[in-house]
């Protein structure tokens, strides 16, 4: 027993090291590449210039080495990962612009990001914000979020509570006591148990990228559980661990209400999947400075210059394989007619449904192995999004550089379920939980794009069962029984966000419109409306799944990338990218990032004492 448990250890250790220290193939982040920092282009004509290339075949590059399939971060990432060790990359997108979730659209005068709302963890010098400033080489700009970042709603009407989230390491336990007296050793023990549970996360990177038969060796073992908190802690439900720190159901749904950026409530969510998103935001909370689409603006150039292009309306319809079953190109529908694509290599940022389910010939699609991978994952909860165009400033409107979230009570797990499993009429009529944010008010460029006009946005969750019948329907023609549903979700979330922002009245308003989980599928490609990809419950970090769905799929030459291969959000997204990255040029790249940040850290210092 012994002599075998010590076996498993040398070869762990071996393995650690050999992780550790790997690297044979190029390194996209062997130089810091910032270049001074340009004009910022505010002009929309000349931004579409870069995002909205529309795909006909003379565009298309020859001798590609790679194409990828979708352009959202984790296309886009990757794209650029790939040219800056010389790969010519060709994005392909259904959509009319690049960017996924990260595209923004323009109605009535008011631009609207989509799926960008806050991103954590960009302290200068941090791992991730060194590899964003490497990703758009030093033209991506953020702009902090007030400090608190986020305000927790709870409660009724006539008996509203709010509860500021501050970031800072101390000062986010600090101001909950504050609000909690008397429960200091609760919130000690949850920032205790957080932090823990989010260090852990590396375990999971490394499942995904070493050899399977040591991935399979640490699951199959149990050794995933001793090596990382994370695993330990990934089986346990937030509820349940919540519920053992404090009997204050206040306190516990402020422990909880971030459940929002993930999707699962707090009884079906990880706790170390909540652990990552606390820990996440606990530096602060960031916003693209210019809006969204400058992600993809500033990333696009870059695989440009390698050879490679990004064109859209470009919808692959399934992906192409010689007679050994090898990756091999993909076709594009341009109309009704096909126009077939060849590469040595094909990543799909479409998610794993959309890939293994639509692109692949149906023999391939029944391999064991992709189905075994398809039986671990589930499709996500649909996404309901309300977005509303202002006449006013924010200062009119008292409208901050901040995140309302805003719940009717707070017992968010009945809450959620009632009105997930409820009838949708009733459900439309009163939508429990609310997101509502300002993204014009955390952008300093916004004032000098639209003067004296504001935005919000709204978003909660949504059954697609509510929505599936009008899914065929022309996304600009679904009638009127649509648009009425879609106006009870309208009436019903306004009310609510009168309620908190008083300056808000309907006389302001100048443009609303409300996106359902069809609108999702239509736009984003999500096929069942998700908004945030697959699933993200217990199941999804099990120690087997963790290992086994990764960017190499069982098929030659045929990556994935994005939220799905590892876990949701910007820098979910991205990481799946970098974890693909990995795969593909054989280095660790989250290690590459971690070594430039250091390096970068230190001339900085170097600087500083000169
Ligand atoms: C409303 C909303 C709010 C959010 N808020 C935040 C936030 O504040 N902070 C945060 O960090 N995260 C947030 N997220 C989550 C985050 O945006 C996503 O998790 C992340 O951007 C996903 O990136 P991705 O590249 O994996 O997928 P996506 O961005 O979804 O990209 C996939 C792309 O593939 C394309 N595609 C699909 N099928 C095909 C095909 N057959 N052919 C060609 N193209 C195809 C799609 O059109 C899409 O562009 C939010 C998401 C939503 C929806
Ligand atoms: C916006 O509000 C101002 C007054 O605050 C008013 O003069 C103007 O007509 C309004 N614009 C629209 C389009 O409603």
């Amino acid at each position: 027993m012994w002599l075998s448990v010590a076996l498993v250890s040398v070869v762990v250790v071996i393995f650690i090291l050999k992780y550790v220290l790997s690297g044979s193939g190029p390194n996209p982040f062997d130089r810091d590449t910032r270049e001074p920092l340009k004009k910022m282009v505010l002009d929309k004509k000349e931004k579409n210039k870069v995002l909205k290339q529309g795909f006909v075949a003379s565009k298309v590059p020859d001798n590609l080495d790679a194409i990828i399939i979708g352009s959202g971060i984790g296309g886009l990432g990757l794209g650029v990962l790939l040219a800056k060790v010389g790969k010519k990359v060709l994005i392909l997108e259904q959509h009319d612009r690049a960017g996924g979730c990260c595209h923004t659209f323009t109605e009535k005068g008011f631009e609207f990001d989509v799926g960008i709302h806050y991103i954590g963890d960009l302290l200068e010098h941090k791992p991730f914000r060194c590899m964003l400033d490497q990703l758009t080489n030093g033209q991506l700009q953020w702009e902090p979020l007030e400090n608190p970042f986020d305000q927790v709603v709870l409660g009724p009407p006539e008996n509203r509570r709010c509860y500021p989230i501050y970031s800072g390491r101390n000062r986010f336990p600090d101001e909950l006591k504050k609000c909690f007296p008397g429960e200091e050793k609760a919130i000690d023990e949850y920032m205790r148990l957080v932090k823990k549970a989010g260090r852990g996360i590396w375990l999971l990177a490394m499942l995904k990228q070493c050899p399977v038969p040591i991935a399979k060796l640490l699951v199959y073992t149990g050794l995933v559980k001793h090596l990382s908190f994370f695993f330990k802690m990934a089986p346990r439900s937030l509820t349940e661990v919540v519920n053992e720190l404090t009997e204050n159901k206040d306190l516990r749904a402020v422990f909880s209400y971030i459940f929002g950026t993930y999707g699962n409530m707090p009884k079906d969510a990880s706790f170390s999947m909540h652990s990552l998103l606390v820990t996440h935001y606990l530096n602060g909370a960031w916003y693209p400075k210019g809006g969204a689409s400058e992600i993809a603006y500033h990333m696009i150039p870059i695989i440009e210059k390698a050879g490679g292009a990004v064109l859209v309306r470009a919808p692959v319809n399934r992906i192409l394989f010689n007679d050994a079953k090898e990756a091999c190109g993909v076709s594009v529908m341009k109309g009704q007619e096909e126009i077939h694509i060849h590469a040595p290599m094909v990543i799909s940022n479409a998610g794993i449904f959309n890939t293994y389910q639509k692109l692949l010939p149906k023999e391939l699609q029944a391999m064991p192995a992709i189905q075994k991978q398809l039986g671990m994952m589930k499709n996500g909860e649909g996404g309901l999004s309300v977005f509303l165009g202002l006449n006013g400033t924010k200062e009119e409107l008292g409208l901050k550089a901040d995140n309302y979230w805003i719940f009717t009570e707070n017992n968010f797990d009945e809450l959620v379920e009632n009105y997930l499993n409820g009838n949708r009429e009733e459900s439309a009529k009163n939508v429990p939980l609310l997101f509502v944010a300002s993204p014009s008010a955390k952008d300093p460029t916004w004032e000098e794009r639209s003067p004296g006009k504001s935005t919000l946005s709204l978003v909660s969750f949504a059954n697609y069962k509510w929505f599936e019948e009008w899914k065929d329907d022309k996304v600009t023609n679904r009638g009127a029984d649509y648009k009425e549903l879609k106006q009870i979700f309208i009436n019903s979330v306004l009310e609510v966000v009168m309620g908190v922002f008083p300056k808000i009245t309907r006389d302001k308003i100048e443009y609303v419109d409300c996106g359902t989980p069809i609108t999702n599928t239509h736009y984003i490609g999500a096929p069942k409306g998700e908004i945030y990809g697959a699933d993200h419950g217990i199941a999804r970090f099990s120690p087997e799944l963790s290992a086994t769905v990764r960017p190499q799929t069982p098929l030659k030459n045929l990556y994935l990338t994005g939220q799905d291969v590892f876990l949701c959000g910007f820098a979910g997204g991205l990481a799946g990218a970098l974890t693909c990255g990995s795969a593909i040029l054989n280095r660790n790249l989250h290690l590459d990032a971690i070594n430039l940040a250091k390096k970068r850290k230190f001339q900085s210092d170097k600087c500083k004492n000169e």
